[in-house]
């Protein structure tokens, strides 16, 4: 006799890479538990899922688990990178959230499912959903995929601003910030959210964070991807504005760990969720490379750079004269040139100890033996990521929650260096040298310490263990 699911979750992740993985890995999880699971992602998202893995095959040993789309409203051929990611608000503003509240108003997510959906999990800058989610009287639980720190001084920004700390002026950016308690003896200015610098704080992102910092606090919950060890000091404070957090972190490890657990899915891969094809030459490439002696540079899914400073990191890169393997998403540097302008200096090592790839397999990268360190743009899965494996960062953050994550990976975990607001070879390669030899040491007792911690939180009975299974048996009872 089948048993009728009377429970049903819908993952609505914001369109970016690391929270789509995310969220798909909270899918699978909550699948496996028996509730019935809807992911809608933008066309755009589910386009290049569907080109680049096998999330529908994947996906189909679960019969409780279905996709939905909605339009991001943006003509397929708009880059959605981050320069121009201003369009992809106004776009979900003006057709997602009208679109998102007549699908649920609707009810159409019920017409193939067992149950109407019991519980909405959108990621933590959805606050539209929260009205819609009251609206239809269904709980709403936060994923807040960026880390507990950026989401802290998301928290803090209204304070932030009534105590005159933001905005600032962008000429001293060492100033201390005193109005974002467990952080006052080191964040500076310039380890704010970039969109804190400059005169006035009107952006549209500033408004989203705003909203953001109204709504989450009266969510039913708030998901996590952290664990208990790496952000106890924050986790207290987050708890006195957010009584139920349940950190389920690191997921992608977690994930694995509960994977294992399951008799009949032991033996099947993990599976990517990557949004471009990922060229898998590299690992054979860094087979051949000795232990711990590559660095990897990736700046994640949307940031970009300059011309200049892509070839201010290849120089710091070649000159520190260690093996690297290097992320050139298309689209992610601005600027043309022409093979005539590369140095052949850069050529010639490249051949040698170097290796450039459009997109990688970033979690089997991290854990190859060879990765001696990592050079990153401090996005939180990265983070994560490089965490759980225990390998060193240099942060060079660019936007949003980056720019705190790096100082809590200098500062707090001392795990790495921030190079924040530098793109310059001499630092560079400075930095490179003391992440994979002259304070190699010091960087890997701390980055070991936490990864074993990590790897605790994961395990049956560990920390986020326990959490995934209360927001389970919480979702379940809803
Ligand atoms: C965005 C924001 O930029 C970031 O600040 C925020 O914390 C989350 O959303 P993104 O640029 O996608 O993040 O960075 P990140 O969170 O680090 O996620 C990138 C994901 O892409 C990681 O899971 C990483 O494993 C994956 N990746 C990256 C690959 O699989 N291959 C690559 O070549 C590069």
């Amino acid at each position: 006799m089948s048993i009728a699911i009377t429970t049903h979750a819908l993952l609505f992740p914001i369109p970016m890479q690391g929270p789509v993985n995310c969220m798909l890995k909270l899918a699978e999880l909550l699948c496996l538990s028996g509730i019935s699971v809807t992911v809608l992602n933008t066309e755009f998202i589910q386009r290049n899922l569907l080109r680049h893995t096998n999330v529908l095959s994947r996906f189909s040993r679960y019969p409780n688990f279905r996709f939905q789309t909605i339009s991001d409203g943006l003509p397929d051929d708009h880059p959605r990178s981050t320069e121009r990611f201003v369009e992809v608000f106004e776009g979900m503003k003006n057709v997602t959230e009208p679109s998102f509240r007549e699908m649920m108003v609707s009810g159409c997510f019920c017409s193939n499912s067992e149950c109407p959906v019991t519980v909405i999990i959108p990621d933590g800058s959805f606050s539209f959903a929260l009205d819609v989610a009251q609206e239809i009287n269904v709980p709403l639980i936060y994923f807040e995929t960026v880390s507990p720190c950026a989401l802290w001084t998301y928290l803090c920004l209204p304070k932030l601003i009534e105590d005159g700390e933001v905005p600032f002026n962008s000429n001293d950016l060492d100033v201390s910030i005193k109005s974002v308690p467990a952080t006052e003896t080191f964040l500076r200015r310039r380890d704010l959210p970039g969109f804190c610098r400059g005169d006035n704080i009107t952006s549209h992102l500033t408004e989203i964070i705003l909203n953001e910092a109204r709504c989450v606090p009266r969510a039913h919950g708030v998901i996590i991807n952290t664990f208990e060890v790496l952000d106890a000091s924050i986790l207290v404070h987050l708890r006195n504005v957010c009584p139920n957090i349940y950190c389920i972190g690191p997921l992608h490890n977690l994930f694995k760990s509960c994977l294992a657990m399951e008799p009949e899915l032991v033996t099947q891969t993990v599976g990517s969720n990557s949004l471009w094809e990922e060229n898998r030459t590299c690992l054979s490439w860094l087979d051949k490379q000795p232990a711990k002696s590559v660095i990897y540079v990736s700046i994640g899914s949307l940031a970009i750079m300059t011309k200049d400073q892509f070839f201010e990191i290849w120089h710091g890169l070649v000159n520190s004269g260690k093996h690297f393997l290097m992320v050139k998403r298309p689209g992610s540097v601005i600027g043309e040139y022409d093979d005539s302008q590369v140095a052949k200096i850069l050529v010639d090592e490249t051949k040698k100890r170097g290796f450039f790839a459009e997109w990688v397999p970033q979690e089997e990268v991290l854990a190859h033996s060879a990765i001696g360190g990592f050079l990153t743009h401090s996005g939180w899965n990265s983070t994560m990521e490089s965490i759980v494996e225990g390998v060193p960062m240099i942060c060079w953050p660019l936007n949003v929650d980056q720019q705190v994550n790096s100082r809590f990976v200098s500062e707090v975990w001392k795990i790495g260096i921030d190079i924040k607001d530098t793109c310059d070879r001499v630092v560079i390669e400075k930095a490179i040298n003391d992440v994979i030899d002259l304070k190699r040491n010091e960087f890997i007792k701390s980055a070991n310490a936490l990864a074993n911690s990590a790897a605790q939180g994961v395990a049956q009975d560990g920390s986020s263990f326990k959490d995934l299974n209360r927001l389970i048996k919480d979702i379940k009872s809803i």
